[in-house]
Order: C-alpha cells, then structure tokens, then sequence
C-alpha cells in the first residue's frame, strides 16, 4: 500500500488550490515562455554563460530582434530573467525553471493541441488521433530532458549494478539512456519507439555518439512485439529490459491488460531482468493538499486520450501475476512516478 511517507518532500507540491485566477493566468503565460526559451536555445546560452546578448542572440538564431526583446521582457516580468542594456542575465527561478524545462517541452510541445480542444472532444466534434494529436516527439523530448535533469543518476546507478551484454529499452524516446550506457559499459542496446519522429531523433543521436554498430533504433509497436505479431530477431538476444513511461499505455485497452506482463516476458526470453518505471495514479488527496508539477496535466491528459491510469498496487499485483518478483523500488523524480528493479523467476 502506496504510504505518504515514503514519498519524496516535492511529491506534495506548493501550488496551493484553489489555483487564483492571476496564478492561473501568468502561469499559462509562463509556461510559453518557458517552452519558447528552451526552443530557441536561449536556456542553454543561459545555463552555460549566465547571460545572453539580445542583438548576438537575433544574429545568430536569424531571429527578429524586436520580438526577442520582448520575450526576454516576457521572461523578466516572470523573474526569469534581468535586462541590463540589452543583455540578460539568468536569475535563480531562471536556472530552477530551465532545470525543469522537460515538463514544459512535454505540456506545451506535446499536448497543446489536445488541451486546446478539451471542449471539442468532450463534445463529440473533435476526436483524439483524428484530428487531435500529441506530438510524439515533443513527448519524447520532454521526457529526455527531465532524464538528464533529475532521474539519470538514479537510473545509472540502478542499472549500474546489473549483469547484462544486451538492453532493450521500450518506448526509448530519443534513445538518450540507450546511448549513456552503450558508451559508459559497452553493453548493446536496441531502442522500440513508435513514432517515426522520436526514431529519427535517436537514429541522429546514436550517429552523433558514434555507437552506430552498438545501438539500434527500431520504429515498433511494443504491444505487437508483446502480442507476438512484430517480431524482431535482435530481440531474443537481449538478456535486460527496460522500459520508462511507457508502461500505462501498454495497459491502456482492458481486454489485453493482464497479457502485455507475460507477453513481455515471452517476447524477451532470455531477460533476467526487469527495469520499469512509470508514473502512476495519486492516491486520492486530502481537501487541503497543495499541487506538485505535472499531476494534473498527466492525468487530464490521459483522461481525454482515453488511457486510463493505475495505482501503485496494481502495477505490483500484475508484476507478481507475471512471476516477476521486485529486488528494488524506488520514488523516481517525477511526482508519483515510481521504479522496480524486477527478476524474473
Ligand atoms: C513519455 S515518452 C518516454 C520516453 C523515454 N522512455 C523517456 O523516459 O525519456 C513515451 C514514449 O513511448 C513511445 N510509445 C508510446 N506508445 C508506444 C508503443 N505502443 N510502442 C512503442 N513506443 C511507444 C512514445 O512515442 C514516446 O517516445
């Protein structure tokens, strides 16, 4: 049973509810410019140099200077940032928010046109997959940064401590801890992503780091390779899985839920081992608790995409019924998000 007390302080939150119609407001503003900040690389000029010249930074991006004077204003009157003769200077809650810019890539990036049209597919005239869509890849990016930002360390050191030659990481995204761990071990990996544009955003990366004869980038469909109806002879070599926020929406259709477990199981025969981690349903809340980042996004998000989300106990109930039993779990970053080191019998 899923306890507060082992959760991590900023599970809680600090977004006091109810949320005040000018918090509700400026914080919509602020996470565009957040999301506008880092796409425009202005977070990482700020990050490495503390500053950024707004007449260099419009030569160098081919930007309109104009408008990116005003952007930077957008970001000083948030206290991001301070304008001194055209230059500006990275505050703290500047560095906090750049530090977190993944939820922002994931929220705006990702799900702007389903939040956009929350009333249209609650209605009928709009419908998700159709036309409404996430974007995968901004999905997959988000997920990459928040990785490097706050969850690598722990994985690395989890994984760290496994005996393996092959990794498969399913839903890999950018394929980022695919290509960290190649490099640091020399094991080999192969990453399963659905989206055509986060296997393009790996096969680059995978380039880029040099780890072309270790790494491969697969564009497949996890529930297929669970189902047995795509298969992929790489795979029966793989002796470790694992797998990060991908898990709910391989247990999205009821009818299929109790077999996607053993059908991993099946799909990977020779794996031992077992590294999953996702975000899981929040236990129901006292009236007086504050909000953390990222909760109630994930969960509307997931409601109107019809994915439903599960408790903690579930995930472990389904882990046991597939003769997976948990060496370790551990509280993993994102609020509520949890992860098992899991061996197969
Ligand atoms: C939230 S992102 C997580 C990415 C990466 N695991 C990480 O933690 O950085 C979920 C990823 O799963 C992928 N995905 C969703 N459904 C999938 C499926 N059925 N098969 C393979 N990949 C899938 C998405 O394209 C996306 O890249």
């Amino acid at each position: 049973m899923e306890s507060r007390s082992d959760w991590p302080p900023d599970w809680t939150g600090r977004s006091a509810i109810p949320i005040s119609v000018d918090e509700a407001f400026n914080g919509y503003v602020a996470a565009q410019i957040v999301f506008a900040l880092d796409r425009l690389g202005l977070f990482e000029e700020l990050l490495e140099h503390g500053q950024a010249d707004v007449r260099a930074a419009a030569v160098r991006l081919g930007a309109d200077q104009r408008m990116l004077g005003e952007l930077l204003r957008a970001a000083q009157t948030c206290g991001y940032v301070v304008l001194r003769d055209d230059v500006a200077a990275i505050t703290p809650a500047g560095r906090d928010m750049a530090f977190m810019r993944g939820y922002f890539t994931w929220a705006v990036g990702g799900y702007a046109d389903l939040f956009g049209n929350i009333a249209g597919l609650i209605s009928g005239g709009r419908r998700f997959n159709s036309d409404v869509f996430r974007d995968e890849a901004m999905v997959a990016l988000g997920a990459g940064q928040n990785d490097r930002a706050f969850m690598a360390e722990t994985v690395d050191e989890v994984v760290g401590q496994l005996d393996f030659t092959a990794i498969a990481d399913l839903g890999s995204g950018v394929s980022a801890r695919l290509c960290r761990m190649a490099a640091a071990r020399g094991v080999r990996g192969v990453g399963l992503d659905i989206s055509d544009a986060a296997t393009r955003l790996a096969e680059d990366a995978i380039r880029r780091a040099g780890l072309d004869g270790n790494v491969r980038a697969l564009q497949a469909d996890v529930l297929g390779v669970v189902k047995g109806t795509e298969n992929y002879p790489v795979l029966a070599e793989v002796d470790a899985v694992m797998s990060f926020f991908l898990l709910h929406d391989l247990l999205a259709a009821p009818d299929t839920r109790s077999r996607v477990m053993p059908g991993l199981r099946e799909a990977f025969p020779k794996a031992r081992t077992f590294v999953l981690a996702d975000t899981m349903l929040r236990p129901a809340q006292p009236a007086d608790a504050t909000l953390p980042v990222f909760s109630a996004g994930y969960e509307l998000a997931h409601a109107l995409m019809g994915v439903p989300l599960h408790t903690k106990d579930t995930y472990e109930a389904l882990f046991a019924q597939a003769g997976l039993r948990t060496r370790q779990v551990l509280a993993f970053g994102t609020p509520h998000s949890w992860l098992y080191v899991l061996d197969a019998d």
